[in-house]
């Protein structure tokens, strides 16, 4: 199997780069070899390597800056993540592909099924509705994994910032209104390279169908329950508690920390979808984080 990496170095790319491997070879491409800001040079690169499979995980993800950069945000999100969908279909390889919880408004009051209805209510969020809705445009076969709270042991995330904070301040105050799931990149990584395996078998057995599929940790939390989950694993670590200074975690609401783009108050997601189409367990978020963070440095 021939397949092409996009956002390599990203919280997800990095972990793909890995969990692909077993499947064939893997071109990784990092956003100096296809730059998703001019779009229309990603058709080249496709037809350059004529994958299999692309799987698509760059994008612009800074959902505060997304606000103000608009037209970038929907430029890499939507019409790049177009053109490449366009150019899988002309090469007949299939589209992996990732999108968020933030397609919805969070109003709902149980988990989110992928066939709800859609109303992002910030500026990031509509520009991965829109890539998604590109995809489906072009008639190529694909698969879109729509996320949320991504974690790693690497780049930024709130895992990390957390940890960071804990080691200067006493006390923090964590939103406490908004429930979802943190999902760790290895399992999405993971979880990508098992159903691409079976959607090649379904694919040569003519039997495949393109569609979108809830991807995130197992079990709901809010941002306060992860920060104290974060907090007690990092005091029971004998690498961490040396340097920890936190004393308290006060929940707080989401009025009293004002952000430039909203979130939605509901991001639980269904996962009934993904695991009796795949035939997978969604990993607990929980035993996730502990394992994550055996990896932080
Ligand atoms: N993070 C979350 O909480 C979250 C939640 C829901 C859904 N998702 C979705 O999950 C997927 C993976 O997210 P992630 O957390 O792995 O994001 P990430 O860590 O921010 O990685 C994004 C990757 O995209 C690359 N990129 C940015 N602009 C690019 C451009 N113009 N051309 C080519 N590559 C570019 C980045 O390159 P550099 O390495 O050079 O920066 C980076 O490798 C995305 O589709 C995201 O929307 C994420």
């Amino acid at each position: 199997m021939r397949i092409l990496l996009t956002g390599q170095n990203g919280q997800v790319g990095w972990e793909l780069a890995r969990s692909l491997l077993p499947l064939g070879s893997v071109i990784t491409l990092d956003r100096h070899q296809l730059d998703m800001m001019h779009p229309e040079t990603c058709r080249a690169i496709i037809q350059q390597h004529k994958p299999e499979v692309i799987v698509n995980a760059a994008a612009y993800t800074n959902v505060d800056l997304a606000e103000d950069e608009i037209e970038l945000a929907n430029t890499i999100n939507a019409t790049a993540t177009g053109i490449l969908a366009e150019e899988a279909r002309k090469v007949n390889a299939l589209l992996i592909h990732y999108s968020t919880d933030y397609v919805f408004d969070g109003t709902k009051s149980t988990a989110y099924a992928e066939d709800d209805v859609t109303n992002p209510i910030n500026a990031y969020g509509r520009s991965k509705l829109s890539g998604e809705q590109a995809i489906q445009k072009t008639g190529a076969d694909h698969l879109i994994f729509r996320t949320s709270w991504v974690y790693s042991a690497r780049r930024t995330n709130f895992l990390l910032s957390m940890l960071k904070l804990m080691k200067t301040r006493e006390t923090l105050r964590i939103v406490n209104d908004q429930t979802g799931a943190p999902t760790w990149s290895r399992s999405i990584a993971d979880i990508t390279a098992h159903v691409i395996k079976q959607a090649w078998t379904e694919r040569h057995q003519g039997r495949f169908k393109s569609g979108i599929f809830n991807l995130s940790g197992s079990g709901n939390t809010t941002w306060y329950e992860f920060a104290k989950s974060i907090a007690e694993l990092a005091k029971a670590d004998a690498q961490f508690k040396q340097s920890l200074m936190i004393r308290s975690i006060e929940p707080i609401t989401t009025a009293e920390y004002p952000s430039k783009a909203k979130r939605p108050l509901n991001s639980k997601m269904s996962h009934e979808k993904i695991v009796n189409r795949f035939n997978i367990v969604m990993p607990d978020w929980q035993e996730c984080l502990r394992l994550c963070m055996q990896d932080v440095v």
